[in-house]
């Protein structure tokens, strides 16, 4: 019997690419770039399984070019916003994700980066380097103290409640704004409106998808009421900064600093005011890039893939909706 086709829009690790090159008719765009928009079209026509990354827009035209015997997108990430999800419902296709596996790869990453800007590490990494440091001195790099300051964490799902949890070991106080997350039992954490959390906190750290409803939630007016000493972390998505309110925040120190997983666009091109500044620590988008992280996440997209395949209910589901008509 013919093997399901199925497109792979870049080079997993291996442990889920060779689950799905033993069941499947593979082809692997092995670029290190995304494939470009023509390419991605053509290259779906007639397959049965899609998997891709948060790099590639899925929406309803590469679903279309794909055809109609699409069964499964599957994409290797846990936020979909670059999947048109209504668009694959309406088209009874699932799409799966994968939640769960890199939720303390990427707390881990925004605690590193939380203490990297209030510490100054990669400043002060910087000044070594440029050849200035000449004596211990009294009030070199003065940073902010973590320990005892206020957290607000913007979400409060998976990847916001496993932050709050580090922060309890640093004497935090957390406060956090969710509409949709009640409180976490053993952690301590205030639930508070979004201005409240803003006004009060010393480090804002960003955990929501990226919908219309967060796109540049992180704008003009609510960088005006953080305090002048507060940091703000995103390992979220980009798109919930707006970067010209971002970047004159920071150039005009009406927040201390900014450390960012993610950006608006990703990459930042070289020429961005945003790289100007020294107050902004810049990573290129590796909250889960662990070993063991990416290597669950393979996994997971895979097994995601070929359970749409073969027509089973997929693992993780982001459209479960599919399965009740
Ligand atoms: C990474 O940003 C992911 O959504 O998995």
């Amino acid at each position: 019997m013919a093997k399901p086709r199925v497109f792979i829009t870049r080079v997993i690790l291996e442990k889920g690419l060779g689950l799905i090159r033993d069941f499947c008719d593979m082809d692997l765009w092995i670029d290190g770039l995304p494939p470009p928009r023509q390419v991605l079209l053509e290259r779906v026509r007639g397959v049965d399984g899609l998997l891709c990354l948060l790099t590639d827009p899925i929406d309803g035209e590469a679903m279309d070019a794909a055809g109609p015997q699409l069964k499964v997108i599957s994409n290797h990430a846990v936020g979909f916003d670059n999947i048109a999800v209504a668009e694959a419902t309406r088209r009874g296709i699932p799409v799966g994700n994968t939640p769960g596996i890199l939720t303390d790869a990427t707390a881990d990453l925004t605690f590193a980066l939380l203490m990297a800007a209030a510490r100054r590490v990669v400043e002060a990494e910087r000044f070594v380097r440029a050849g200035l440091w000449k004596t211990w001195s009294p009030a070199l790099l003065l940073g902010a103290d973590v320990a005892g300051a206020t957290l607000g964490l913007v979400g409060f799902g998976r990847i916001g409640q496993a932050v709050a949890k580090r922060a309890t070991g640093f004497g935090m106080r957390i406060l956090y704004h969710d509409p949709s997350a009640g409180p976490l039992p053993g952690i301590p954490a205030e639930r508070t409106d979004l201005e409240t959390l803003l006004k009060e906190s010393d480090f804002v750290s960003l955990h929501v998808p990226l919908n219309s409803g967060t796109r540049h939630l992180m704008n003009g007016r609510n960088f005006s009421l953080m305090k002048p000493t507060a940091i703000l972390v995103n390992t979220a998505r980009g798109q919930v900064v707006d970067p010209v309110a971002l970047h004159a925040a920071l150039k005009e120190k009406r927040i201390f600093a900014a450390a960012l997983d993610v950006s608006d666009p990703e990459p930042l091109p070289m020429d961005s005011p945003l790289l100007e500044l020294e107050n902004l620590i810049i990573l290129p988008h590796i909250g889960s890039a662990s070993r063991t992280s990416r290597e669950r996440m393979s996994l997971m997209a895979a097994e995601n893939l070929i359970a749409g395949l073969k027509g089973e209910r997929l693992p993780n589901c982001v459209n479960p909706e599919v399965y009740r008509v």
